[in-house]
């Protein structure tokens, strides 16, 4: 299964879902975003003693396709997609089995939203094909429940479907991606590992 984590727009949290799903899933990650957050974070976790996941970093959709297409269909990876607009990340929508489009619940971030339905619903024109993005509200407030707005937003926007799991703003989820781990790998109780562990059942169905 390829679990594509993307948006056009940044700082909604694409890098850190991609790398704890990457954790979560032991699946390898591809990453198309040229800060390369994730090699980054790789590196740490290496100094921090623990083995380094696999991270693939194809430069042209060529060599981008040319890998997918060879990649086994019972095995899991994700892709980390640039928050940006390109050929290369329109690829990685296109060939996905799964989107999940990480959005803050924020009225401001409802311009970025429909900006990237745009795009997905050209994808879908230009390649005939229906794709279908899953929104997954994250960085929301521990104690917030009632998500109407956002709820009313995607009911509305043909592509996108709201995820049931939400994740909420959490230190485990930036704390553990500075030392290179993933909130699956703490023992013991965590919310940030409970509402990942649920996304992931969710990816798992939703194929
Ligand atoms: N659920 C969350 N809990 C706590 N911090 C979060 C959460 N989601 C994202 N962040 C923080 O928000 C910032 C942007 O996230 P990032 O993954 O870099 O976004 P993107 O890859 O979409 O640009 C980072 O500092 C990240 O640690
Ligand atoms: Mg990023």
């Amino acid at each position: 299964m390829i679990i594509t984590v993307a948006h056009s727009k940044g700082g909604v949290g694409k890098s850190l879902l991609a790398w704890h799903l990457a954790i979560g899933f032991k699946a390898p990650i591809i990453d198309l975003d040229f800060q390369k957050t994730l090699v980054y974070t790789n590196n740490l976790r290496k100094v921090n003693g623990y083995k380094k996941l696999k991270i693939i970093q194809p430069e042209t959709p060529e060599e981008f396709i040319e890998f997918i297409d060879e990649w086994p269909e019972d095995k899991n990876i994700i892709i980390d997609v640039g928050g940006f607009d390109s050929n290369l990340n329109r690829a990685a929508i296109y060939i996905a089995d799964v989107i999940v489009t990480p959005t803050v619940d924020r009225v401001t971030e409802m311009a970025g939203l429909y900006r990237f339905h745009k795009i997905i619903e050209e994808i879908s024109t230009k390649m005939n094909a229906d794709i279908s993005v899953s929104v997954l509200l994250n960085d929301v407030s521990p104690t917030a429940k009632n998500f109407s707005v956002m709820e009313e937003l995607v009911d509305n926007l043909e592509y996108f479907t709201l995820m049931d799991s939400i994740l909420a703003h959490r230190a485990d989820f930036y704390r553990l991606m500075e030392e290179g781990r993933g909130v699956t790998e703490l023992e013991g109780k965590s919310k940030a590992k409970k509402e990942l562990k649920k996304l992931i059942k969710e990816i798992k169905k939703s194929r």
